[in-house]
């Protein structure tokens, strides 16, 4: 698959969030546009969202069974950078410097978002690269407001240098990924 028509799959991509989580060694917290509805019933909200067994976030999830999700909007595009392309595997303490809150599990949460979604985990699936965690919506809180942020227009906001640095990053994670994700031919 290749060119144009390829377009069509980012277009599938979820607004970006901040999905934050806590261990032993505190929060952390990662971007992710892979947090899809998964409920009709509005009493019992749920969601899927699909992390990337690299990420530390992924792990902390995964042990803790909690996460807070942060629905971005154009005011906290700031955030992209320090979550999205850095790890904590790498940066202890990577939330250092960030404005920051944390829900009573101790998954932080950011006050420049459009709402926060306090989040339990109910059951995991492994993609092989990723894991898609099904989650309970256990409360909602309205942040900063705005209208949450897509990719396409996030793309206009966070200048060159960050869209080197992300396409290096992802090249690197998509081997990894291509090595170990669930595939048939
Ligand atoms: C625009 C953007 C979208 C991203 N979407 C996802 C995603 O859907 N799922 C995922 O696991 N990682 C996604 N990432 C990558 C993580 O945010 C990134 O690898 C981060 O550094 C992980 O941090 P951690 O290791 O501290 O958890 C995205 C990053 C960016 C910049």
């Amino acid at each position: 698959m290749a060119g144009r028509a390829t377009d069509i799959l980012s277009a599938f991509w979820a607004p970006l969030c901040a999905i934050g989580s806590h261990g032993t060694s505190g929060p952390n917290a990662q971007i992710s546009v892979s947090v899809f509805g998964a409920s009709i019933v509005p009493e019992r909200p749920r969601l899927l969202v699909v992390l990337h067994k690299t990420n530390y976030t992924h792990d902390l999830v995964s042990q803790a069974g909690t996460l807070a999700i942060t629905a971005l909007s154009r005011g906290s595009a700031g955030l992209l950078e320090p979550l999205g392309l850095v790890s904590g595997r790498e940066r202890k303490n990577k939330l250092d410097g960030l404005d920051y809150k944390l829900t009573a599990a101790g998954d932080p949460y950011f006050a420049t978002g459009v709402a926060m979604l306090d989040c339990e985990v109910l059951t995991e699936h492994d993609l092989g690269d990723a894991t898609s965690f099904l989650v309970a919506v256990r409360s909602l809180e309205a942040l900063a407001g705005g209208d949450p942020l897509g990719w396409q227009e996030a793309k206009e906001v966070v200048g060159e240098e960050f869209l080197a640095r992300w396409a290096e990053k992802s090249a690197r994670e998509r081997e990894v990924a291509f090595a170990t994700m669930t595939w048939k031919d």
